[in-house]
């Protein structure tokens, strides 16, 4: 059986490029979806070149509907992935997909998490607090912001030198080599594989 992903993103969208990159190379995955609730956003533009369906929806859409839940259910998804996705996951959308919707974010849960907490906004509280590491964490999601149980966490020292921007790099790499890899290794869980 073929696993069937949908990756949600706000903004660049370069994890869910790495991503389906990544599942391009093995047949038993496959990427079929990018939705955003930006219309302008880069992963709108990427989900063109890549040849990957793309759905926008708006706000009113997603928390005053359930016309994202029909759209996400029709896809007949084994997985959601939220790379860079910044709203939070509506309780009933949590409920459809039991232990289907994973999130990554750009620090080491639970530290630097919650609402607001996004992009170079985490790095900078990271580096305001003189850390001396951070990371990635990939978690479920849950209906609150950033507190689904833990998945998987891969840390990354870094020196009072590195500027916002040297730690976003640094993360992104974490992302873009662990990300793909551990949504493997999840549907292999799901087949019952170690
Ligand atoms: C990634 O670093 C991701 O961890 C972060 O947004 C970035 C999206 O980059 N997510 C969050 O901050 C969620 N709170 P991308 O759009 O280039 O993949």
């Amino acid at each position: 059986m073929i696993k069937r992903i949908a990756v949600l993103a706000s903004g660049n969208g370069s994890n869910a490029e790495h991503i389906t990159t990544y599942f391009k190379g093995i047949e038993t995955v496959k990427v079929v979806a990018f939705l955003s609730n930006k219309k302008m956003a880069k992963v709108l533009d990427r989900a063109e070149e890549l040849s990957i369906p793309a759905f926008y929806f708006t706000k009113k859409a997603f928390f005053g509907s359930d016309s994202v839940l029909r759209l996400l259910q029709a896809l007949d998804l084994d997985m959601i992935v939220l790379a860079g996705f910044l709203w939070k996951i509506p309780l009933d959308m949590v409920r459809a997909f039991p232990g289907k919707i994973i999130n990554l974010h750009p620090a080491l849960l639970p530290k630097y998490g919650g609402k607001g907490m996004y992009g170079n906004r985490v790095h900078q509280a990271v580096k305001d607090n003189g850390e001396q590491e951070t990371g990635i964490t990939i978690h479920y999601v849950n209906e609150n912001y950033d507190e689904g149980a833990i998945i998987h966490q891969v840390k990354v020292t870094i020196e009072p030198a590195f500027s916002v921007e040297t730690i976003a790099q640094k993360v992104h790499e974490l992302e873009y080599e662990h990300f793909p890899k551990i949504i493997e290794k999840l549907l292999n869980l799901q087949n019952g594989e170690n």
